[in-house]
Order: structure tokens, then C-alpha cells, then sequence
């Protein structure tokens, strides 16, 4: 049985049994540089990995270890496994920075529902991958644009976005009031691997996070400068020399 009356306004909306929200918890927080008392040197250097040659010297030091984002990643799929034990979650990666996340969290789900002894659970899972193109700038909500998926495939589903990093927040501000209007789904939460911790936030939170990360320009991981970096396993901070390197000629 469900060890838990939890609370209804973390209760997914339908009529099965509560479940403990497991959102927003665990997030591991990456310290700013100089935080605390450490010394001036990179925590994580990056002659203490390997990295592609091309980036080595494009890079200042490793911010989140490959190792590291697949374990926090385990965590969040379990949580998301346990919460929506009942029902059949539809994700939605957002193409094309979400697309490792993607992959390890659902890698994970599938590892969760064969090693599942018994039938009683009845989670499963289906995706979709999108693009998501956000007009900033305007200041009338709604002016987003999602391609790969049409509205009428997500009506009455659980959906999960699952994104790479939530910065200004902008897009998906404006992408799930967009989707709750025009798609009817049964519920809309937003996974996202990162969130910086900046003074540009619009103050959207998403529900799923696995870090919390400075104000610092990442890659790496899916995550790109110009479409370099997405090909290396850690994420990682550009520095002055990567964005002269991979800058374009555009
Ligand atoms: N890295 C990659 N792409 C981004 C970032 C970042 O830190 N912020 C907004 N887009
Ligand atoms: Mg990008």
C-alpha cells in the first residue's frame, strides 16, 4: 500500500491513491568558484578527465562529471517512477540539449520497470522529441512555437518536458500555459537537468531537478556553443578561448 496521505495539491489530478511528492528534492547544488574555503584551483580540472582534444584547452574546468549526472539521473527516475507508479507518462524531450538527459532518464526508466517483481505497478511510458523555438523579447505569453509533436497527440496524457537547463526560464514559462491551453493534457511537469541560479530568472521552477548551478555559460552533455561541445560526456564551463575557437563566421 501507499505508505502516505500526501498532500492533494502535489497529487497528480485523477482519482488514484496519493502519492509522496518527491519533486524539488535532492537537488544538488554546485557551488559558485571561491565559495566557501577553497582555494583558487578548479575543483574538478580538466586534466583529471578525459575530454576530446579540441576541447581541452575550450573549457576551465569540469562543473559536473559524467558519473555524476547519471547517478543523480537514477535518483530522479526512481522519484518519477514511484509518482506516477499508476499511470502512463508520455515525455517530451526537447531537442536537441535535452537529448542525453533524455536518454539516461529513460534508460533508467525501462531499467526500473523490468526489474519490477510483481504486476501491480502499472507505470509505463511513451515519448515524443520536440523542438521548441521561443520569441523573447515580446511581452504577450504564448509566443512559442512546438514542432515535432502535434497538439492533438498529447490530449489527456501526463506529460514530462524533459529539458537540458532551465536559464531565463522564458521558454518554458511561456511553453507550458501554451500546451495546458491548446492540448487539454491530463497534467504538464517539467524535468529538467539543470537550473542556474541567475539575476536573469523569470522565477519559473521546474518540478524535476537534478542540479543547481551558478551563473556560468555550461557545455557538453548535449549541451552546445555553436553545435560544438554537445560531442563530450561532462558538463563543463566554456572559457574566453572556446568562445573565440567555436565561434561562428554568421
Ligand atoms: N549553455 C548552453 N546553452 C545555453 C546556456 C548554457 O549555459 N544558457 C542558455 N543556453
Ligand atoms: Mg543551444
Amino acid at each position: 500500500g501507499n505508505p502516505s496521505a500526501g498532500t492533494s495539491a502535489h497529487a497528480i489530478s485523477d482519482n488514484s491513491s496519493p502519492i509522496v511528492s518527491t519533486r524539488r528534492t535532492g537537488i544538488i547544488r554546485i557551488p559558485d568558484e571561491g565559495e566557501g574555503e577553497s582555494s583558487d584551483a578548479p575543483f574538478l580540472p580538466v586534466s583529471s578527465f578525459l575530454i576530446p582534444p579540441q576541447y581541452q584547452d575550450a573549457v576551465s574546468h569540469v562543473l559536473i562529471p559524467h558519473g555524476l549526472i547519471q547517478d543523480r539521473v537514477h535518483k530522479l527516475a526512481f522519484d518519477i517512477n514511484q509518482e506516477y507508479a499508476d499511470k502512463t507518462l508520455h515525455l517530451l524531450c526537447v531537442l536537441k540539449g535535452g537529448s542525453s538527459f533524455f536518454w539516461e532518464l529513460q534508460t533508467a526508466l525501462i531499467n526500473l520497470s523490468s526489474h519490477r517483481r510483481t504486476n501491480t505497478a502499472k507505470f509505463q511510458f511513451s515519448f515524443d522529441f520536440v523542438r521548441v523555438k521561443s520569441y523573447e523579447g515580446t511581452e504577450s505569453t504564448g509566443k512559442v512555437q512546438i514542432t515535432g509533436t502535434d497538439m492533438k497527440n498529447l490530449r489527456g496524457r501526463h506529460l514530462l518536458l524533459v529539458e537540458d537547463l532551465i536559464d531565463s526560464g522564458l521558454t518554458m514559462s511561456q511553453l507550458v500555459p501554451y500546451i495546458e491551453k491548446n492540448a487539454a493534457p491530463a497534467s504538464v511537469r517539467v524535468a529538467a537537468l539543470m537550473e542556474k541560479r541567475t539575476h536573469r530568472s523569470c522565477g519559473f521552477k521546474a518540478d524535476y531537478v537534478a542540479f543547481d548551478i551558478p551563473d556560468l555559460f555550461v557545455v557538453g552533455y548535449s549541451l552546445d556553443y555553436n553545435e560544438a561541445f554537445r560531442d563530450m560526456l561532462h558538463i563543463c564551463v566554456i572559457n574566453e578561448l572556446g568562445i573565440e575557437k567555436f565561434k561562428t563566421n554568421a
